[in-house]
């Protein structure tokens, strides 16, 4: 199958969070599989961008509006992700550093989608499947089925993948005529709640939908920041299907960026000498526990909380745990979080920013990572946490639920139901007598490094999927 995956995110090109882990490794593995998956995306102006090569594969004009833009499409070169990726450059609106944030990124992501689909129009012939991820792509399926200069595109299958339903792109009906010209008795299926809402509308539009987990489906059909009646009702044509990790950009045994390389057999000299090299440079002690944090550092994620947490466990253990935090996000957050240097050095640290590497470093070196998340829809962190030894401990919500079982049913991390300072405390009580018990830290450790969260099992679902 020939399968066009449409993201504005893609590891290792351009990366805010899970989503850009997914889009770097799905393709990949679908194309293990002897398929044809490719990456559509904008060309940001990063570094991926200046260090690789490029030929160009399309040079066109798109409209948005008013707006007549330049569009010109890249195909990468060497075919070094494993994937054909085709970077959509478009001046003055794509060659920007960041992904989002931009006041205008309703047009980028639009015009991106528009510049897309007047490049395939132009094929011979024509994909299996259009996947689309998140809102950013979201008006595809409603362009290509209703869209009149799109009418070739319309018996071409289109997926959704919801990867966090709290995000939607919503805007205004003033900026309907952005659209491409469609049959108006069709605009109903653009809105949402009183504006134009890309993710419902790709809700309502897409073939098929899937969320990033099984739980997270159930879930959203009763809570998704408004979208839930329109879940439920789109029921019928979703699937949740778990999130696989790419196993061989986190492998231990082969990963660059840690201080020491390690496998199953050599698991307890491995993490000994990366949590060394990163307590060493975080002045932290490497006998007692180390629990960390990583992660955008919003509600979602439940890092509000975390300050109060950190204050109770550093002061209820006496200084006996260390903690290290990687993460960005809500301002107060972050700052409250380095606050708490002044008073815990020695037990506790900082890294307030976005670091790759730093993050494969203290998943090897850590001992515990937490995720009190409110909501989340899969999670990668602790399946890496899990490839590198690390002992997760997790609310039971999303996929965290599907991928952790506590050790008190028989499983293998520590679970807690909610997202709340008590709640995380006692969690983080019970891992700090766990890791008295060397002999079942150890075996946790070398049981959950076995766990096979590979995309194997995900990316042939998604190929079931397609076969509409
Ligand atoms: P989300 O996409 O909701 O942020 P995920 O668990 O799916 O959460 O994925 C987060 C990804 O981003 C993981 O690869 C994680 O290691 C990475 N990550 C998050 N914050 C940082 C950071 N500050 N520095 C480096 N990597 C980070
Ligand atoms: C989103 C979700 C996260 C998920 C990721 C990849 O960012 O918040 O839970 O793992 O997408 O699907």
């Amino acid at each position: 199958m020939e399968i066009i995956h449409l993201s504005a995110e893609c590891y290792p090109v351009a990366k805010v969070g899970g989503l850009g882990d997914v889009v770097g490794a799905l393709p990949k593995y679908q194309n293990k599989l002897g398929h044809f998956a490719k990456v559509v995306m904008p060309a940001y102006d990063t570094k991926f961008m200046r260090e690789n090569e490029f030929e160009v594969v399309y040079d066109g004009w798109g409209k948005l509006a008013d707006l007549n833009f330049p569009v010109r499409i890249f195909r990468e070169k060497t075919n070094v992700l494993g994937f054909d990726l085709f970077l959509v450059h478009i001046a003055g609106l794509l060659d920007r550093p960041k992904v989002y944030g931009y006041d205008d990124d309703v047009e980028r992501f639009l015009a991106f989608q528009i510049a897309v689909l007047d490049w395939i129009n132009q094929w011979e012939h024509q994909p299996d499947v259009i996947h689309c991820h998140d809102h950013h792509t979201g008006l595809t399926p409603f362009m290509t089925a209703n869209c009149f200069g799109y009418r070739r595109l319309n018996q071409i299958p289109t997926i959704l993948t919801i990867h966090n339903a709290q995000y939607q792109g919503q805007f205004g009906w003033d900026k309907l005529n952005y659209i491409p010209e469609f049959d108006p008795w069709k605009g109903g299926q653009l809105g949402w709640g009183g504006a134009i809402n890309p993710l419902a509308s790709a809700i309502k539009c897409a073939w098929r939908i899937t969320t990033v987990s099984p739980s997270y489906l159930d879930e959203i059909s009763h809570k998704a920041n408004g979208l839930e009646s329109l879940l439920a009702t789109e029921q019928y044509k979703s699937r949740g299907i778990l999130n696989g990790i790419d196993n061989e950009v986190w492998d231990p045994a082969q990963d660059e960026m840690l201080y020491k390389r390690f496998n199953g057999k050599t698991v307890e000299s491995g993490k000994k000498a990366n949590k060394a090299a990163l307590c060493a440079v975080f002045n932290l002690d490497p006998e007692k526990p180390l629990f960390t944090f990583i992660g955008r550092l919003v509600g979602e994620k439940g890092a509000d909380l975390l300050p109060e947490i950190f204050i109770n466990a550093l002061s209820y253990s006496q200084g006996g745990i260390n903690i290290l935090v990687l993460g960005s996000g809500e301002k107060e957050v972050e700052d409250r979080l380095e606050g708490l240097k002044q008073y815990f050095g020695g037990n506790y640290n900082t890294y307030i920013g976005y670091n790759e590497q730093l993050s494969h470093q203290i998943y090897a070196g850590a001992d515990f990572l937490l995720m009190p998340s409110r909501v989340e829809p899969c999670g990668l962190n602790q399946m890496y946490a899990m490839r590198y030894g690390t002992i997760p401990i997790v609310r039971r919500i999303g996929g965290l639920k599907d991928t952790v079982t506590d050790i008190g049913d028989g499983g293998f991390g520590i679970c807690h139901d909610q997202t709340s300072v008590g709640d995380v405390g006692h969690a983080i009580g019970r891992a700090y007598g766990l890791f008295q018990d060397t002999k079942k830290m150890k075996e946790i450790k070398k049981l959950i490094m076995t766990l096979d969260h590979s995309w194997d099992r995900a990316a042939q679902q998604y190929i079931d999927l397609y076969q509409i």
